[in-house]
């Protein structure tokens, strides 16, 4: 083929992901620049990297679909855990071809008694034995955190068929945080219909996957690491507004005073982020209110990271917008874990699956924090 003909092919392949990730990705309405830096980054560094993403719901039919996309447009190379015939049975099955990935059983994996060493050194005061160790490696769900553990993958992506407790907590017991931080908290970048809001239509919400009853200093890492968060995958300029049923002392509750006080350690935390709270979430986006209700703040009417003041808020907030008001909502992309494992929602299509490893790998890369 003539090198001019080989390079139209490679960027015709390249945008063509661009355009699948955009048309399922992102609403039609954003501005096109947004969209374009935002794939262009999380394609492209994901193919530069090509990081070792193991799906230990390895026979699962869409896992198995988005596999075979995934090894087609090269976004990294995967690993599939179960049992290999039932895996290919089902590959067979459904028509697709997954040769390229690296399969592995945990129940007979060579790297088990390894790996059950490190368990055992990680929760000896737990009172683990090696039989409880060896068993739980049984479960795919555990054999992936360790494999990543022993440094032979790079990031999970799991939760297709598992629910979020069954798919964190091995990830929380083996890979456990990151230096400084203490807390593992989900952030959905939400994509709304409308460019006032946020930045161009683009925000970010927290936590609305892991933690249920977060006190003032798991609050305020959350804020700060989801800053971070939206810093390194959108590009923004974080100005975070801390949630509350209260403006600026508007209400006297302890509640009220929870979120004054993460605002505060917040700012200790990172001095150089803008934030501020507590504010309703009107005060929060809408310019008119914000001049109002919170006159001196830099963040009210126009904060582009939405903090809820726990689980069940933020996790009803992210769906009435993605519901109500048609807004996409990518994620759960889990922070502040030592290495990257995300969750799929269950009821999650193979794009979702797709563009998930492409953030894993994204994540493994060290690109985003
Ligand atoms: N960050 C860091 N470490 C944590 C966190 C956290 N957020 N939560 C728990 N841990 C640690 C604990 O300290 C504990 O460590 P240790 O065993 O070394 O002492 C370990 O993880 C296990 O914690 P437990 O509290 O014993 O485990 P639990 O069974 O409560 O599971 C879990 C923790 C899974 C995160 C739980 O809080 C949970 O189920 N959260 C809600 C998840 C959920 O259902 N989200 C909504 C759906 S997702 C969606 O809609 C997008």
């Amino acid at each position: 083929m003539p090198v001019c003909s080989k390079i139209f092919k490679r960027k015709r392949t390249t945008l063509h992901i661009f355009s699948t990730f955009a048309s399922n990705f992102l609403p039609e309405s954003l501005n096109f620049k947004s969209k374009m830096e935002i794939l262009k980054r999380v394609f492209q560094n994901a193919q530069k990297y090509q990081k070792r993403i193991v799906l230990p719901e390895g026979a699962e039919p869409r896992t198995l679909r988005a596999t075979e996309i995934i090894l087609n447009q090269k976004l990294a190379q995967i690993i599939l855990l179960g049992d290999s015939e039932e895996i290919k049975r089902v590959a067979l099955e459904i028509g697709v071809n997954v040769d390229g990935a690296t399969i592995v059983d945990p129940r007979n994996d060579p790297r088990r008694e390894a790996y059950a060493e490190i368990m055992i050194d990680i929760r000896r005061s737990k009172g683990l034995t090696k039989e409880d160790a060896l068993d739980l490696l049984n479960d795919p769900l555990y054999f992936a955190p360790l494999m990543i553990k022993n440094g032979d993958a790079d990031g999970e992506l799991a939760g297709a068929i598992n629910a979020t407790g069954d798919v964190l907590r091995p990830a929380l017991q083996y890979v456990k945080t990151m230096p400084g931080v203490s807390v593992v908290s989900g952030a959905f970048l939400m994509f709304v219909n409308d460019p006032h809001f946020g930045h161009d239509g683009i925000l970010v919400f927290a936590d609305c996957a892991v933690m249920p009853e977060p006190d003032e200093r798991q609050l305020a890492e959350i804020a700060v690491t989801t800053a971070r968060t939206a810093k390194a995958i959108i590009g923004l300029d974080p100005r975070v507004a801390m949630l509350s049923f209260s403006t600026m002392g508007s209400a006297q509750h302890p509640l009220v005073d929870k979120i004054v006080n993460a605002t505060r350690i917040a700012r200790e935390l990172d001095p150089e982020l803008k934030i501020d709270g507590e504010m309703q979430l009107d005060a929060a986006l809408i310019p008119e209110v914000g001049r109002l209700k919170a006159p001196n703040s830099e963040v009210a009417g126009r904060a582009n990271i939405l903090v809820f003041p726990g689980l069940e808020s933020a996790n009803i907030g992210y769906k009435l917008v993605q519901r109500l008001c048609k807004a996409e909502a990518v994620g759960p992309v889990l922070q502040g874990m030592a290495a990257p494992i995300n969750d799929l929602s269950r009821g999650c299509s193979v794009t979702d699956i797709v563009n998930m490893v492409a953030i894993t790998a994204n994540q493994a890369a060290s690109l985003f924090e």
